[in-house]
């Protein structure tokens, strides 16, 4: 009897910590939640409007070539897309031999990103 008191003790106390606590975690992942949603057509529209803007003319509004060869469907990883903005390659032809200009790291990488999303 004396434990069976005890057990109830102990879960009734467990009952008021998660209670008492609900709020706020539900909060923080509203929160964590919202951050999400807002940050993340930023970061696409981001790519996208670079794309639009610097690569479209050469390689196709949709990634599928023009004056530049196809970029949809790339064997290239998005690391090595972006290093190749941003540095040049030295064997490739203009405009690529030397980096992009007025492309910041974080365009290329949003722009590697995006052009990795073309299907
Ligand atoms: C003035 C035209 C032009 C513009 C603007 C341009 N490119 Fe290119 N791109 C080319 C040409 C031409 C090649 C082929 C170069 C070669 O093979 O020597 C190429 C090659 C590439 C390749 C390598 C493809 C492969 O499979 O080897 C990638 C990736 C690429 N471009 C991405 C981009 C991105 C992203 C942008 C915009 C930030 C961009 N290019 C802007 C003309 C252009």
């Amino acid at each position: 009897m004396q434990g069976m008191r005890a057990l109830l003790f102990i879960s009734r106390k467990k009952e008021h910590f998660t209670m008492t606590r609900r709020p706020l975690i539900l909060l923080f992942a509203i929160t964590l939640l919202a951050c999400f949603i807002v940050a993340q057509p930023a970061l696409a529209a981001d790519g996208a409007a670079t794309y639009k803007a610097k690569c479209a003319a050469c390689h196709g509004p949709e990634g599928q070539g023009k004056v530049g060869p196809a970029l949809k469907g790339t064997s290239l990883s998005a690391d090595q897309i972006a290093d190749f903005l941003t540095k040049g390659d030295d064997a490739k032809k203009a405009p690529h031999k030397k980096p992009m200009s007025g492309l910041s790291a974080d365009d290329a990488k949003a722009v590697a990103d995006y052009v990795k999303g073309l299907k």
